[in-house]
């Protein structure tokens, strides 16, 4: 048995005056007029409550998009108990018939729900056409395609030596119990691959996405009902997280966490399922992809554009929002000028708005906690002596959470904006002596507790060697001569380490091997 190889989605390019541009432009003005009524999904049910919320666009905060239904720590019960229920057919399902049902999810996605997924995206979490279509519709539909085949190759792995009389085989149960996963605000495709790459592999579901991330999270859940995954299978709640954490890291059968968000977030609920591990009938799977401090480093060879180009889509693009983006800089004195000539043009040339106009580069950020709290960074620095405003600097929530794209330059490479993640537009730059490359990737290594993404821009061999060499654990994602973001499911495996995560690599055969229990099973004849 076999399932088709992958391959990566095509991009879309929503090109002006083409046919997908009016068919998206259709289903965003189709979702901006339907108010739409959102429950939560547990088991069979649609669970509405007495407690609904609305949601907004990020970059128009007066409209209103729809309302969700909030649940409590019962719901939570609920979904756990839905989750359980379900578990005996699913995990008893020949793995083919889940690699069906996946499948076809992905084909929804790459077609009749294409448009719908973008616009909830593009509306709910304030992303641009470009950043919708990479994200929800490609990231996901590869997600869901590759994850297939690397678990086909996981049931189909080699079984271990056998002689005469005896018959050694490997069972990959799923994990005893069920699993808990928790969905930022800034991905689509994330939200969609962590309840599905454990179910994927018999596992069973309770899911909480970021509050901000409920509109996409409803059309994904249209999306795997209407592929074929089973009732209780995957159990959507939207509940206060640390409500539904009390409820879920007490119960005897959570056997693991699926988590993608910030690190202080993360180490907060290790701790308490610590604090629980005696509860437990197994020992969880923890597997969390967290904060990041992402560079770009230049040495003195590098070429002045591409660098300039590399920080402005790698720090700009979505707002700055995303986990791989550029937000730490070290320009080389001898290119710093020509670097900063091309990073104006380009900052100059990009128009911030709603996403309704796709002629917009930069949109809202996600809401205003995380506006007053890059706009906070923004003052503090305008205000520090040592600072440079280079671009950028203003912001207004008036309609929507806008702030311009801003670039800091820094005396001391220890400033904070340097050091802690902002998760926002605003990249610091720092210029070093160019002879002082060494030094430079020494700063680079041990100023940040993060290791995500990060890349290196040379022309010269020695200086691409020397900096993968010295920052061999300073990123988990580590690009040469390109932009730290932008990673493709099947061809750069995605995860960082230190405070950025586990690595289990979003979209491998790694990840899915942690929702797996092996069984060793010896017969003898
Ligand atoms: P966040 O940590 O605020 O929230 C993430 C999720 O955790 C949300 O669903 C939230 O409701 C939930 N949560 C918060 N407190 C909780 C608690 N006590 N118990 C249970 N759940 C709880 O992060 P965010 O603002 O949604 O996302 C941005 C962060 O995510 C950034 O730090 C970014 O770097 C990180 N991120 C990392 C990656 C990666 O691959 N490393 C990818 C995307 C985002
Ligand atoms: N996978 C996303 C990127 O690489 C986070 O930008």
């Amino acid at each position: 048995f076999t399932v088709p190889e992958p391959t990566n989605e095509p991009v879309k390019t929503y090109a002006p005056g083409s046919a997908e541009r009016a068919s998206l432009q259709e289903a965003i003005r189709t979702a901006r007029s339907q108010v739409k009524d959102i429950p939560m999904y547990i088991g069979s049910e649609e669970i509405r409550t007495e407690n609904t919320q609305p949601l907004h666009p990020p970059h128009d905060h007066g409209h209103v998009l729809g309302h969700f239904h909030e649940g409590d720590k019962g719901h939570v019960t609920q979904a756990v108990n839905a989750a359980l229920g379900a578990k005996p057919a699913w995990e008893n399902m020949h793995w083919e018939q889940r690699a069906a049902i996946f499948l076809k999810a992905a084909d929804l996605l790459s077609g009749p729900y294409r448009d719908q997924i973008n616009a909830a995206t593009m509306l709910g979490q304030s992303k641009n056409a470009y950043q919708a279509e990479i994200d929800a519709a490609c990231e996901l539909i590869d997600f869901l395609r590759f994850n297939v085949k690397f678990m086909t190759e996981i049931y189909a792995q080699q079984p271990p030596i056998s002689g005469t009389g005896v018959w050694n085989r490997t069972e990959h149960r799923p994990l005893e119990g069920f699993v808990f996963a928790i969905t930022p605000f800034n991905f689509t495709a994330i939200a969609g691959n962590l309840p599905t790459a454990p179910a994927m592999m018999g596992n069973t579901v309770v899911w909480k996405p970021a509050h901000t991330q409920i509109y996409a999270a409803h059309v994904l859940m249209q999306v795997f009902k209407e592929a074929g995954v089973p009732d209780g299978v995957i159990n959507l709640i939207y509940v206060d997280g640390p409500d539904a954490g009390e409820v879920i890291f007490s119960h005897p059968d959570f056997a693991g966490l699926h988590f993608t968000g910030s690190t202080g977030v993360f180490q907060h609920l290790w701790k308490t399922i610590g604090q629980n591990i005696s509860r437990y009938k197994s020992y969880p799977r923890i597997v969390g992809e967290t904060g990041g401090k992402d560079f770009v480093i230049a040495h003195k060879s590098a070429d002045p554009k591409a660098v300039a180009t590399a920080l402005s889509r790698g720090a700009f693009e979505y707002q700055g929002q995303k986990c791989s983006a550029a937000s730490r800089a070290y320009i080389p004195a001898n290119l710093w000028e020509e670097v900063k000539r091309f990073l104006l043009a380009d900052l100059a040339s990009m128009k911030m708005g709603g996403t309704e106009d796709f002629g917009n580069f930069i949109n809202a950020v996600i809401d205003e906690k995380a506006f007053d709290k890059i706009s906070g960074y923004i003052e503090e620095a305008k205000k520090s002596p040592n600072v440079e405003l280079i671009a950028g600097g203003n912001y207004d929530k008036s309609k929507g959470y806008f702030i311009e794209p801003t670039v800091l330059l820094v005396q001391d490479p220890l400033y904070k904006t340097m050091v802690e993640e902002i998760f926002g537009p605003v990249l610091t730059l720092y210029v070093y002596q160019g002879d002082h490359f060494e030094e430079a990737l020494e700063l680079v290594d041990q100023t940040s507790p993060y290791a995500l993404t990060g890349a290196v821009f040379s022309r010269d061999r020695y200086a691409i060697e020397l900096a993968t060499t010295k920052l061999r654990h300073a990123a988990g994602n580590f690009y040469i001569n390109d932009k730290p973001t932008g990673a493709v499911v099947g061809q750069q495996p995605f995860g960082g380490a230190r405070a950025s995560g586990t690595n289990d690599k979003a979209g491998s055969m790694v990840n899915l091997l942690r929702w797996v229990s092996p069984r060793t099973i010896k017969e003898t004849f």
